[in-house]
């Protein structure tokens, strides 16, 4: 190597040693008789100390340096006289000898400090120089630190990683596929992965009874903070399991990752039917760092000639407790926030229970005090509460009704980045009815099992079938999802049928599936987990981006290579394809 030490790991200990560094000018500074550089590699600063009275030449030579020029500096480390806590290195200085350019620099375009004056767009152009961030840093090593556990504590446990191939044919998830153009068979297209299901599933058939693989996934989807086309699953599967089987293993996991990676003990997981986390939070991924639970109020406040209520589907309501106080503002705060068309409530009624216990509200027109007292009851609230209340069509209110509960709850400061709650959903329903397309979607995907004692509601009621497929949720984030499987062919035949598959269309596309369940296939189930997702939770980010090397920007766009881009007209000949647009 052209150093002989890192810039993060000398102390007082070195005093008197001569050693090398190699790095990038993080800044300098020119006191006229001294030049002082903080050398900057992936371990940390060094401050190096040019003195102009001994060495005027190599001081010269010091001033000139840009900010990240790659130098390599030989020195004697020395006692600082003004020490500086905050750095590990805060102790020392190199007193500089010999110093080389390794090569020149622009100047960077932002600033390469945790606090840079860089824009996303920017910053997303030159990732490379904001990887230098030591922020950005300290999140690719967390996610080194993940990956490492993770592989450390499957193979504990038995568990092979089995790489499986990249391109494949549509592998349904709920997204659209990215293709790709076969050359050598002429307007035939693979489809990438939206995650390795078929193939997990087939070594379960292989014998293979504990599959992981940490593993990039391809989904065409709109974009949020939380989804990126190109993402990274842990993906597990196991044979001759039950649900409470993949539950104990998989809690496992993340119990390990949060021990030995934060340092955090995590008891066993709470669970929570897909019904009752729907009923309580408006969610199926609730964020149970706090209460505030709703209550439904739609039987005790008909009949009162409140035409919002009575003509409700639902009315359910949360308290907050302590927020009797809340000012004109705020309660407008929270009413705009409602009325926001991505939540779409038509407004928010409130009531104040205040400090002497009477009752105020936004209907008291509608209701008497002993009304609303009884409303009180069912909320459990106390002078100085606030209950806050939605109505309308269900499904839409308990949605609306739950993001005003993940507000309140940022604004009365339970939703701590550093706090943890996880646990499972379980119960799920097997199918979703679509409106538009008039038509059942799996709610999982096509290989999850329906719960045995439902499975005769499949030909009656099929949207009341209740599936063997579960979600671990951590602090209102989905971080996984699994099912048991459907392991034979009449099911799955059934199955896709269900889902609208004609018969041709079902062989063609999952036939070799069904093939190899007449083959011998075990009882099977397993689990995926957002790897980026787990990452950015454990980092206390609520972006994946910033733990992935080289994200994609909201228009699914890689900014620094520009990319998605045009081929070239021998390409498209090549591949048989002609583009208009
Ligand atoms: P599912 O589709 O629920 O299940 O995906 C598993 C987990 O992957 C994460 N995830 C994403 N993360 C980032 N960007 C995305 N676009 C994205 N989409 C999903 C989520 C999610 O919980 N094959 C099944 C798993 C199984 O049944 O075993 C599957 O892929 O955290």
């Amino acid at each position: 190597m052209l150093r002989t030490h890192t810039c993060g790991e000398l102390s007082s200990a070195f005093i008197g040693h001569t050693v090398t560094l190699t790095g990038w000018v993080q800044r300098s500074r020119d006191l006229g008789g001294m030049t002082f550089i903080d050398l900057r590699d992936r371990y940390g600063i060094t401050q190096l100390v040019f003195n102009m009275e001994t060495h005027s030449a190599l001081c010269e030579q010091a001033r000139k340096l840009g900010r990240e020029y790659v130098i390599e500096a030989t020195g004697l480390v020395a006692e600082r006289s003004s020490k500086n806590p905050k750095m590990a290195t805060g102790d020392i200085e190199i007193i500089v000898e010999k110093l080389e350019v390794l090569n020149e620099s622009k100047t960077p375009p932002f600033t390469i400090e945790d606090n840079t004056d860089g824009g996303d767009e920017l910053r997303m152009k030159y990732r490379y120089l904001d990887l230098r961030r030591p922020a950005v840093k300290r999140n690719m090593e967390l996610r080194h630190r993940m990956a490492f556990q993770t592989r450390n504590y499957m193979d504990s446990i038995n568990f092979i990683e089995v790489e499986t191939p990249v391109l494949i044919k549509s592998t349904p998830e709920g997204a659209r596929d990215y293709v790709v153009p076969s050359r050598v068979n002429p307007g035939e297209f693979y489809a990438l992965p939206q995650s390795p299901q078929t193939f997990k599933q087939l070594l379960m058939v292989a014998g293979y009874d504990r599959y992981f693989q940490i593993v990039k996934c391809f989904r065409d989807e709109d974009l949020r903070a939380d989804r990126q086309p190109e993402f990274t699953q842990i993906d597990c599967e196991m044979s001759f399991v039950t649900q409470e089987d993949i539950f104990n293993t998989f809690e496992g996991l993340v119990r390990h990752l949060f021990r030995t990676v934060k340092n955090i003990e995590i008891d066993h997981l709470p669970r929570m039917t897909w019904a009752d986390a729907m009923k309580n939070y408006g969610s199926d991924k609730p964020d149970i760092r706090f209460g505030m639970t709703f209550v439904e109020l739609t039987q005790l406040v008909k009949g009162k000639d409140f035409k919002v209520f009575d003509d409700a589907e639902l009315v359910v309501g949360i308290n907050a407790a302590g927020c009797a106080e809340y000012t004109r503002k705020q309660l407008d705060e929270l009413t705009d926030f409602v009325k926001k068309p991505q939540i779409g409530a038509g407004g928010l009624i409130y009531v104040r229970c205040a400090a002497d216990g009477s009752l105020k509200s936004s209907v008291d027109k509608f209701y008497s005090p002993q009304e609303l007292q009884k409303w009180a009851d069912a909320f459990g609230a106390r002078p100085g509460d606030l209950m806050l209340i939605l109505a309308g069509k269900a499904n839409k209110t308990l949605k609306a009704l739950s993001e005003l509960r993940l507000e309140m709850g940022t604004r009365l400061g339970f939703r701590n980045p550093t706090t943890f709650a996880p646990l499972w959903v379980y119960d799920f329903p097997l199918l979703e009815w679509d409106e538009e397309t008039q038509r059942f979607y799996a709610m999982h995907h096509p290989f999850t099992s329906p719960k045995p004692e439902d499975v005769p509601l499949l030909d009656t009621d099929p949207g009341a079938v209740r599936a063997n497929a579960y979600d671990m949720v951590i602090n209102g984030v989905e971080v996984g999802g699994g099912s048991i499987r459907i392991y034979n062919k009449p099911m799955q035949h059934k199955m896709l049928q269900l889902l609208g598959f004609s018969e041709e269309d079902a062989l063609a596309q999952f036939g070799f599936l069904m093939n190899a369940f007449e083959y011998g296939a075990p009882p099977h189930g397993g689990i995926a987990f957002g790897f980026d997702r787990l990452c950015s939770l454990f980092g206390g980010s609520e972006s994946i981006r910033d733990y992935i090397a080289f994200p994609k920007n909201n228009n699914a766009r890689d900014v620094m290579i520009d990319s998605p881009a045009r081929i070239s007209e021998e390409q498209l000949k090549e591949l048989s394809l002609r583009v208009s647009i």
